[in-house]
């Protein structure tokens, strides 16, 4: 079932993301949902919080054909090892559609985190997967990739957006 996304500004994607305490059946429910709405949007990430949802539950899917597709749901997902090096990627964010920006993150991390079996996996993630990771991640602590961009320049992005949705309340698109 593809879920509306909410759109930056909307205090849901500001707010510190709770703990998820097991897989339940409607968590896991949430998570095959969020994949959908991800694929169709589309995009190569989503958190709980871009659903309305205050858990720390992401999906994400950086596969580029013909590797093939790779869903990866993560509860709980937390970062145990940055790279020192870092890697600058043009993110953008489907509740910020059609806003790019160039982000400087680690190259590389590890992350630990429960699978929908709630196994404990871990993985260290490279290149796309790692800052795709990172930036989801950043929405489970109300965190946008456009808070690491001067403030002109989100405050611009952020009253661009403010019009879009005046324009979607009026029915205009
Ligand atoms: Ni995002």
């Amino acid at each position: 079932m593809i879920r509306p996304i909410l759109l930056h500004p909307d205090p849901r994607l500001k707010k510190l993301c709770d703990p998820v305490a097991q897989a339940t059946e409607d968590l896991v429910k949430l998570a095959r949902d969020m994949l959908d709405t991800m694929y169709d949007a589309p995009g190569i990430g989503l958190a709980a919080p871009q659903v309305g949802i205050n858990k720390r539950l992401i999906v994400m899917d950086c596969h580029k054909a013909p590797t093939p597709a790779r869903p990866l749901i993560l509860f709980n997902p937390e970062v145990v090892w940055y790279s020192s090096e870092h890697s600058t990627y043009e993110e953008g964010c489907l509740s910020i559609p059609d806003h790019y920006a160039d982000v400087e993150r680690p190259e590389a991390v590890t992350v630990r985190w429960r699978d929908e079996t709630w196994a404990e996996q871990e993985e260290t993630f490279t290149g796309l997967w790692a800052t795709c990771v990172q930036h989801e991640i950043d929405h489970l602590n109300g965190k946008l990739f456009i808070d690491y961009l001067g403030l002109m320049k989100r405050q611009m992005i952020t009253r661009k957006m403010e019009k879009v949705k005046r324009e979607i309340a009026r029915g205009g698109r």
